[in-house]
């Protein structure tokens, strides 16, 4: 009999499920399996990235499917169903959509993999984290949601291409939702570890930082009818590259506050430790009194969404 595989099970075959498969199957991580609502649309996605085996040389095995007891005894969930943000749908319906399908989704997936830590990529992200925390019933610590990695990915993108140096001297951070109101952190910016205010002017790290805040509209503005799902598939993979390798990487991540920050009950981009047991540690920075403050305006618009969020679910029965 083989020994039991490393599965990481994907909710939501589209972009950016099947980008993300893509990345765990071909780095080598883990097996895949990918779930979506539509009958053949992740079979046929699985396939095709098996057939890219022949070329990319891995044995890792990859499923398509529509029924969640083919997840079973996951390693780790990650819930990247829904729609995103689109003309026509407004915030209400966003959340309301969204919000079914993430609850239902965690409900179901954890319901097969009890053990499994969950990763939520679903718009608006501390919101959704949030639900599918309540729906999935795991403590804290295993269930994180990604958006910090990919602006702060944005933010030190836009760095290396102001000062025109290679991204690997680039180490930047962005805390606070995954939304305008996220807080990148110039103070915590560095290049080879010089701080950036030695290297642009304030007007340059004014135009990154506001850069960086509407990152994900300025791909949407382009591409008309997706929003971004390579950086956003990348980040998510690096989260589940730490948390199986328990490396213990420091990353920003949308994780459970409980007073950390002065926020309390909400989850919201903070650095964190992952590894093989999920969050090992939340890290509290040294924040300026502006910093403070903007990260905290951030937290009350989330609070305020999840209780709107709980409220349409309520109402929907
Ligand atoms: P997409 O439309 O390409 O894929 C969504 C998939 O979810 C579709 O294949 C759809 O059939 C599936 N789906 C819908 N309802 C389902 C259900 N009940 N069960 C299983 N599958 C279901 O969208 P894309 O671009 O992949 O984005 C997915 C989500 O991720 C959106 O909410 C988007 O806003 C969000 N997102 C979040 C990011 C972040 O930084 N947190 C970055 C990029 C996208
Ligand atoms: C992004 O930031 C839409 O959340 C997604 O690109």
């Amino acid at each position: 009999m083989n020994p039991p595989s490393t599965r990481v099970s994907i909710i939501g075959a589209g972009k950016v499920g099947s980008t993300l498969a893509q990345r765990i199957a071909e780095k080598n991580l883990a097996d895949v399996v990918l779930l979506d609502i539509v009958e053949g649309w992740p079979q046929g996605v699985a396939l095709d990235l098996m057939q890219a085996r022949g070329v990319e040389r891995h044995d890792r095995q990859i499923v398509g499917t529509n029924d969640y007891i083919d997840t079973a005894n996951s390693n780790i969930i990650v819930i990247a169903a829904g729609i995103p943000r689109k003309p026509g749908i407004n915030r209400e319906d966003l959340i309301k959509i969204n919000a079914q399908i993430v609850t239902e989704a965690a409900k179901q997936a954890i319901a097969h993999s009890p053990e499994a830590i969950l990763i939520v990529v679903t718009n608006p992200l501390d919101i959704m984290t949030y639900l599918a925390w309540e729906a999935s019933g795991l403590p804290k610590h295993r269930v994180i949601g990604m958006g910090g990695i990919l602006d702060s990915a944005r933010f030190q993108t836009f760095i290396a291409m102001e000062l025109g140096v290679s991204i690997a001297q680039v180490c930047a951070t962005v805390i606070g939702s995954h939304g305008d109101l996220m807080v990148p952190l110039p103070r915590y910016s560095t290049v080879n570890g010089i701080p950036i205010a030695q290297l642009m002017d304030a007007g340059a790290i004014d135009r990154i930082v506001q850069r960086t805040r509407h990152g994900g509209a300025e791909i949407v503005g382009l591409m008309k009818n997706s929003s971004a799902y390579f950086a956003p598939a990348s980040s998510a993979c690096l989260m589940v590259e730490s948390i199986l390798l328990n490396q213990s990487r420091l990353l920003p991540c949308s994780v459970y506050l409980n007073g950390q920050y002065g926020v309390q009950d909400i989850f919201l981009g903070a650095p964190c430790r992952l590894g093989y047991q999920g969050i090992e540690q939340i890290l509290e920075l040294e924040l300026s009194d502006a910093e403070r403050a903007a990260f905290q305006d951030s937290g009350k618009l989330v609070l305020q969404s999840i209780e709107e969020a709980e409220t349409i679910l309520k109402n929907a029965g």
